[in-house]
Parts: C-alpha cells; structure tokens; sequence
C-alpha cells in the first residue's frame, strides 16, 4: 500500500452537496488513513457539515469509499450528458469552496440523485467485499427462506440497506438550510437511492447431480452503476416541477407538491424534482450554473446533441488539424511484457466559438 506523506496529498474539490477526496496518485491507503489520524484528515476536507465532520471522525475508512462513490456519480454523470451543452461539470466547477450554489434546475436534480445513488452504490460494495469494519453480507438474507421453491439464501447478498442509510446519514447531512431546496435535495437523493434499491438482482445457484435444480442457493447483488446511471437519466427525462407548500404556523417549508396541479399531489418517492426552468446552458451564466458551450467539441455528423449547430447554439465553430496518438496491435511476448505499435491518426476537430 501507498503511504501518503503529507496532507498536502489530500485535494478535496466542492459540490454543490458533496466533496470528493482524489489524491495526486488514485488510491488512498487505508493504512495511511489511520497512520495519519482521523482528526487531521477530517479537519483537511473543506465545506463539511458538522455531523458529517463527526462521521468522518468516527468511520474514516468509509470516507474514503464515500468519496470514491461520489465520484463515481459524477463520472456517471459526464457520460450520461455527454453529448449535452450542460455536460454534467459546470454545477460544481465554477462552485468556491464552502458556498452554495443556488440552483433548483433538472441537472441539479440529477447531479444530487446519482451522487447519492453513488454513495449508496459503493458503501454496498465494500460492504460485501469485506472492505469496511461495520458491514458485511447482508444478514437477513441468511438461511432458508423458501421451502416451496426450492430454494435458500445462500453466498453473500449484497446489504444495501447499509449503503443507503449511511448515504442517508451522510450525503443529506449537508441540508442544513430549512429551505425549498433542501426539501428538492433530499427527495431527489432519496429518488436516487429508491432507483439502486429497484435495480438490485436475484442471481441464483444450482446445486444437484449433473447439474439437476434439485436445490438452488441465491443472493441479491448490486446492479453496475451504468445501468443505475441510465435508469436515472431517463426519470431525468420525466423530471417533475414542484413547488413548496408552506403548512405550519411558522410558514416553513413543509412538502413538495406539483406545480400547477390543482390540490395536493405530491411527486411519487422516485420521481426527480425541480424548482426552476433550465437554462438553455449556451452562455455562461454563474447564477444559473451554466458554463457555456464556448470551447466545447462539436461533432458534424453526430446525429446527437453534440451536433456542431446544436452545440454551439448558431455562433459557429472553428476547425483545425489534430493528431490522435494511441497504442496498438499490442501483443504479449514470452516473457513477459507487452509490445505495441503507435498509431497516429489525422482528423479535424471542430470547437464552438
Ligand atoms: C476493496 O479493497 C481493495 C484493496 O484493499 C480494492 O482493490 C477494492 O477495489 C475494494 N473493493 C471495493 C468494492 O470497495
Ligand atoms: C464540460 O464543459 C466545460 C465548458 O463548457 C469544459 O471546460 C469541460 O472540460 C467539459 N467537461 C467534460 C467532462 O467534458
Ligand atoms: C461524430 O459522429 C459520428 C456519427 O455519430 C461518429 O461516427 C463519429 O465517430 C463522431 N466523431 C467523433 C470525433 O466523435
């Protein structure tokens, strides 16, 4: 394992809800995080909220896995918009350390649901793989459990009932503020959630002579996160606009209810909600998060969003030459490394203006 020397190591970039730890190399040590003491390593992570302050001091190895699932909702996230003008990064960039932004729109709907989703995603994994010291196999699932069928718990079923309370305890820790946005954040988090624990899987084992299903062991396993991504994406598709309904005497914030709907429905547990229209995300525009789409590569012949007119919202696009550089025809020699050519290839790129 990699000891980091120094705290230095540690870069922790800001979202809107989250922070990510990344170090200079990939991979933290857990070693390295008891070697260094909790205390240091969780008063070093900006923007926390006290009680996740006190989380991390109490479970500093799932930090660390908080962190990687986090980020692993945002790297979702770039690939699910990729062909987007909003492509997923502008929420958090142009966000100072420790500052909110103020930003009720679709994409911060799904940013904070696939965070959380995320979060959720990779505490369960560890869970299972033995990586943390609170969690395990899921427990309940021990046993026989249907005598009809044929068939028992068995392996180790994934406890996702553990990811999702700790990525409820954590993730939504942030909402301090008694506001309209966090009665969005929270249920768009829980929406997240709601959508891994849909998704889990039966896989199933036969046991018997020559493969006969005389009895058959299962277990549940965490969905891959891209199908997660997808599923999430699309309930972005159908992302419903709410408004705040004030019902106590101190006029606070108290639930969600469509907009323009006559009475009071609410939007169902795995529904995306937003407060505030999208920007159209061409220009750049801090106050709605937008980045802009100056710089961005557009593609001419992409049958997507990342088309040069759609793209660049009519101001046009520059050309120039690029070498792609990559390796190829890899092959493995006795023994034992692997030998490859380099392979160049001349294309046009095209960027917005
Ligand atoms: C568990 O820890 C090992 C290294 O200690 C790491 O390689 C692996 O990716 C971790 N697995 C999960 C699911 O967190
Ligand atoms: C997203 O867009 C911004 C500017 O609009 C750009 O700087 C950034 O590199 C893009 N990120 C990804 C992951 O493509
Ligand atoms: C542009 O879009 C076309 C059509 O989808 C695709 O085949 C091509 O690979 C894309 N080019 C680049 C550079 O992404």
């Amino acid at each position: 394992m990699r000891v980091i020397s120094s705290c230095d190591a540690l870069l922790s970039v800001y979202y809107p809800q989250i922070f990510l730890i990344l170090t200079s190399g990939s991979y933290l040590a857990l070693s390295s995080v008891v070697a260094l003491g909790a205390n240091i390593i969780c008063n070093k992570i900006p923007g926390l909220a006290p009680r996740q302050r006190a989380i991390c001091q109490s479970r500093p190895d799932a930090i660390i896995v908080i962190g990687e699932g986090a980020q692993m909702g945002i790297n979702e996230c770039q690939y699910q918009f990729r062909y987007g003008r909003w492509n997923c990064s502008a929420l958090g960039e142009k966000t100072v350390f420790g500052q909110e932004l103020r930003v009720g729109s679709k994409e911060a709907a799904f940013t904070y649901a696939i965070t959380a989703a995320g979060v959720a995603h990779a505490v369960a994994a560890a869970c299972s793989h033995g990586n943390l010291s609170h969690c395990g196999c899921d427990g309940e699932k021990q046993g026989y459990h249907d005598q009809q069928e044929g068939w028992r718990w068995g392996g180790c079923s994934t406890d996702v009932k553990y990811g999702v309370e700790l990525s409820r305890r954590f993730v939504d820790a942030r909402e301090v503020k008694k506001n309209a946005r966090r009665l969005m954040n929270l249920h768009n988090n829980e929406a997240g959630r709601k959508v891994l624990e849909e998704r889990m899987k039966l896989e199933c084992k036969c046991h018997g002579v020559s493969g006969s299903c005389t009895t058959k062991t299962c277990w549940t396993t965490l969905p891959k996160f891209r199908e997660v991504g997808y599923a999430l994406k699309e309930r972005y598709g159908t992302a419903l606009q709410v408004e705040v309904v004030r019902a106590t005497r101190l006029r606070q914030p108290s639930f969600l209810r469509l907009k323009q709907s006559h009475g009071y429905i609410k939007p169902t547990e795995m529904d995306l909600v937003y407060l505030e229209r999208s920007p159209n995300y061409c220009e750049e525009d801090v106050a709605t998060g937008s980045a802009g789409t100056r710089g961005r590569f557009c593609n001419h012949t992409s049958p997507h969003t990342d088309a040069c007119h759609l793209m660049c919202c009519g101001r046009g696009h520059d050309t120039r030459q690029d070498t792609r550089v990559w390796q190829c025809n890899c092959k493995f020699q006795w023994c034992c490394f692997v030998k490859c050519n380099t392979c160049s290839e001349n294309m046009q790129v095209f960027t917005c203006k």
